[in-house]
């Protein structure tokens, strides 16, 4: 793996991460890698939203929509929902008020189609808009295969507040039951075996392509996801804000 990025982010250049253009930040990792936990923190530290496309995918569903009539059976199915829905889907989202200084896409981009899309979309925010973004930041989380098995397996989610849990490491303080709002805990769906199986082989064969895709374009940080989700948040930081200030 390439040599993380060392070293803390100075103290008066942290103060100003809540108001500054942090841009677009690409959160590439396998599933289970730990995209959306790390999320949360990003969100927290820079005040930009967190653009998850299997929530939104999820949310359609739950609404009954068009998209997500049509997502359905290929989520449960552990395949990817074709790239033209996802990017309008994307492209809709990224209009919102919320991203003008940036946003944290978690499980976006996930082919080398849809990669190539939000190079052209970002161009053209670049020319049109009046408060541009900085150019992409890219953290790939790697995480050894068997651990990302126990991550899925164990991962249970609150279905109110979205907090996310696993029996086996980051387990709620009540069993099935969110620390935060009391709500039950629910299971993915996608989260049985056969379909985790699937899930994985889909990375392989259509996302993995996106670490040299990300690579030759020099913005690529690779970082050890095998860790606790306090390091992991910590070297996230470090290389988000190499980048950025
Ligand atoms: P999506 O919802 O994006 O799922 P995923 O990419 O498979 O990722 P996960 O949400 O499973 O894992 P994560 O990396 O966020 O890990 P988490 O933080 O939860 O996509 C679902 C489906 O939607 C896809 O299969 C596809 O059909 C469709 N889809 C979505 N985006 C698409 C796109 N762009 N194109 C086409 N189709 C798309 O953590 C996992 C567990 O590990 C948790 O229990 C957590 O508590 C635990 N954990 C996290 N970090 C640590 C740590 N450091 N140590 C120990 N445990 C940890």
């Amino acid at each position: 793996m390439a040599a993380e990025t060392q070293g803390d982010a100075k103290a008066t250049d942290v103060l100003d991460l809540k108001t500054r253009n942090i841009g677009p930040v690409i959160l590439l990792g396998p599933p289970g890698a730990g995209k959306g936990t790390q999320a949360k923190a990003l969100v927290a530290r820079y005040g930009i939203p967190q653009i998850s496309t299997g929530d939104l995918l999820r949310e359609n569903r739950a609404r009954g929509t068009e998209l997500g009539k049509q997502a359905a059976a290929i989520m449960d199915r552990g395949e990817l929902v074709p790239d033209e829905l996802v990017c309008s889907m994307v492209a809709a989202r990224l209009a919102e008020k919320d991203c003008v200084r940036g946003c944290i896409l978690d499980g976006f981009p996930r082919t080398v189609a849809q990669a190539k899309w939000l190079d052209d979309f970002l161009a053209r925010r670049v020319a049109e808009s009046d408060q541009p973004w900085p150019p992409l930041v890219v953290v790939s989380i790697v995480v050894e295969y068997n651990q990302l098995w126990r991550r899925l397996t164990g991962r249970r989610t609150c279905p109110v507040d979205g907090t996310i849990y696993n029996i086996y490491f980051q387990p709620a303080r009540v069993p099935d039951t969110c620390d935060i709002c009391g709500s039950k805990l629910v299971t993915r769906k996608d989260d049985s075996e056969d379909v985790i199986s699937k899930r994985l082989k889909e990375y392989e064969s259509q996302t993995l392509s996106l670490v040299p895709y990300y690579r030759q374009s020099g913005r690529l940080h690779e970082i050890d996801g095998d860790r606790s989700v306090e390091e992991v948040t910590a070297a996230l930081f470090r290389a988000i804000e190499h980048d950025r200030l």
